[in-house]
């Protein structure tokens, strides 16, 4: 692992989960913990880069010297990603950001009916990264993908569709791995090029992760 491999860099990192609100007191969310990502903050931080980590609600530590930016849902995690984008050179989004939020949030707290079936309604939410990714000073892109079936090829659509530099394709459906678990396994995906990294600790990984991002991002340097 090269601790310099980063020196004098700007990366900013989105961890955990969004909740998106119904209520005062309710909202939809995932399962995200936030340790993929916190773990990334470590490890970018131990490659001497300076680190924004950009996090949903979560039980963890912030890692030493790394700079937090608490938020609780999507449109908050937009904000945030914006204003860090002037002084960003790289930009890893492995949060997991709700699709869609409720439309109107109630003022006060829903009160349950007669009616056996409640409908929500929903709106999309604005794609964090995509957003990122286009915007005019762009930093050196990197995703997630999150699937259950089919992960290489939807994970090169997400690429393509967010005009990414590279993403990290993990598969979800497998136990022990993915969402709230210690250890994960990827395929770090970019235009011409696709590598397995076989099951480990999320911290292992997350060292591993940053060495090939660090690699990739002094080819467009
Ligand atoms: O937090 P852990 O418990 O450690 O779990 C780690 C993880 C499984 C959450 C992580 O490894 C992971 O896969 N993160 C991405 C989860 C996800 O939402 O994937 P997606 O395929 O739905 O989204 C694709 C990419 O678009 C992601 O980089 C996501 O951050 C981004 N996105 C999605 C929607 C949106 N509105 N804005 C975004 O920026």
């Amino acid at each position: 692992f090269d601790t310099g491999s980063l020196a004098g860099r700007r990366v900013v990192i989105t961890a955990g989960p969004t909740r998106e609100p119904l209520d005062p007191v309710r909202y939809i969310s995932n399962h995200s913990s936030g340790k993929m990502g916190f773990a990334l903050a470590e490890a970018a931080m131990n490659a001497g880069a300076e680190v924004t980590l950009i996090s949903g609600p979560v039980n963890l530590a912030t890692p030493a010297h790394v700079k937090r930016i608490d938020i609780t849902s999507a449109l908050d995690m937009l904000d945030a990603a914006q204003s860090t984008l002037e002084h960003c050179d790289i930009f890893i989004a492995c949060a997991a950001v709700a699709d869609y939020r409720p439309t109107s949030v109630a003022e006060h707290k829903i009160k349950k009916g007669n009616e056996e079936i409640m409908e929500l309604h929903l709106v999309k939410n604005p794609d964090i990264v995509a957003t990122v990714a286009s915007a005019p000073q762009r930093p050196f892109t990197v995703g997630f993908a999150a699937e259950t079936q089919d992960v290489i090829s939807y994970a090169r659509g997400k690429l393509q569709r967010k005009k990414l530099d590279m993403i990290i394709a993990n598969d979800v459906s497998q136990a022990g791995i993915g969402f709230n678990s210690d250890e994960n396994a990827v395929t770090v995906v970019t235009h011409d090029t696709e590598t397995a990294i076989a099951q480990t600790g999320k911290r292992q990984l997350a060292n591993q992760l940053i060495e090939q991002i660090a690699h990739q991002y002094k080819t467009t340097q």
